[in-house]
């Protein structure tokens, strides 16, 4: 069976956005392969050093999140990035296989540190060695775990280039050694954001967290961006420019057709219609807030969980970073 590892950083709540683009499709893969779920704290920190509590916290919302979406530990593997220290050690070995020149290149993290002003500086001045090189640890996160398949969205797509290249340049000089990761593009799509902003975003305030009550839920989805140039009740509307019927799609209200149908003949008011949406929502949500709470109530589980997970993953890792040195001539008390 192939491997795959991907990760999220623990930054903040998940919501539709990462459901829709990414963990339902997870969730079908935890059947298909080996997963390795990864809470990626050590990156996370990259940009919130100065917030450990941020991370801290956003662990155990992470975790939660996943399990509430069905990820299974008893099918995946879900651990912490910081309890694993052969990532940390992979990383200073691959260092030397990564010129300085080739990080600033990497497209991801151009456009990363141009929206980082606050932290690096207007011209990346206060850029830190560890945001500039977490290219590198994203590159030891993969294969640590010997991932053949790397789930991401197309953001990530030079971070995955750049860890195929270091696996070369191993090789290269120290023999053929580890597997070249390859990425697993699914065309799940980008979510909007209730706002009708294109992206439903962490910081964006504009989405639905996995974790909201019905009451958030309802409250959102009354804000929503609806056709502007409907006032009155009956206007006739277009759907198309309406984030309500953006979310009666996604969550592929059956009775769609109706929806459509009314609105454009002038026939359904746009708060009857957030208020269906309001229902199926919350109906669409609820076996997620079941799994929550059940986890939320037992939380020697989901240590359980994230400990069993590590344990797992770190056995692979302790393989790897055998293989590794051995390559490298640095094994030298190994029998
Ligand atoms: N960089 C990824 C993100 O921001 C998170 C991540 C960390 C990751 N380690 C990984 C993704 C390894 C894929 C593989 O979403």
């Amino acid at each position: 069976m192939k491997n795959i590892l991907t990760g999220l950083r623990p930054t903040g709540k998940l919501h539709l956005g990462h459901y829709f683009g990414a963990l339902q499709n997870w969730v079908k893969l935890q059947d298909e392969y080996n997963c390795y779920f990864e809470i990626a704290d050590i990156q996370a920190l990259t940009d919130n050093f100065e917030n450990p509590k941020k991370v801290r916290d956003n662990i155990k919302e992470v975790a939660l999140d996943l399990l509430a979406v069905g990820i299974d530990p008893n099918k995946a593997n879900i651990f912490i990035q910081s309890m694993i220290p052969e990532i940390a050690e992979l990383t200073v070995i691959y260092s030397n296989l990564v010129t300085i020149s080739r990080l600033y290149r990497n497209p991801t993290i151009k456009t990363e540190i141009g929206q980082k002003e606050h932290l690096f500086g207007k011209n990346g001045e206060s850029l830190t060695y560890g945001f500039l090189g977490y290219p590198v640890s994203q590159a030891a996160d993969i294969t640590a775990f010997k991932g053949d398949l790397v789930p991401v969205g197309d953001d990530q797509l030079p971070l995955i280039e750049q860890c195929r290249e270091i696996v070369r340049k191993f090789n290269h000089i120290y023999g053929e050694t580890l597997k070249e990761p390859e990425h697993l593009l699914t065309d799940t799509p980008r979510i909007k954001g209730l706002d009708g902003s294109e992206k439903m975003g962490k910081s964006l305030g504009n989405g639905i967290n996995i974790s909201d009550s019905e009451e958030e839920v309802a409250k959102k989805i009354m804000n929503a961006v609806t056709d502007p140039d409907k006032i009155k009740k009956d206007d006739k509307a277009n759907p198309d420019v309406c984030m309500v019927y953006y979310y009666h799609k996604l969550i592929k209200n059956d009775n769609i057709n109706t929806v459509k149908c009314e609105c454009e003949k002038g026939m359904r008011g746009c708060v009857d219609c957030k208020k269906e949406l309001i229902n199926k929502m919350n109906e669409y949500l609820k076996p997620f807030r079941e799994r929550r709470a059940y986890y939320e109530n037992n939380p020697d589980l989901i240590d359980e969980v994230l400990k069993k997970g590590t344990s797992n993953a770190q056995k692979v890792a302790k393989e790897v970073i055998k293989e590794i040195k051995h390559s490298m001539m640095i094994d030298y008390f190994d029998k």
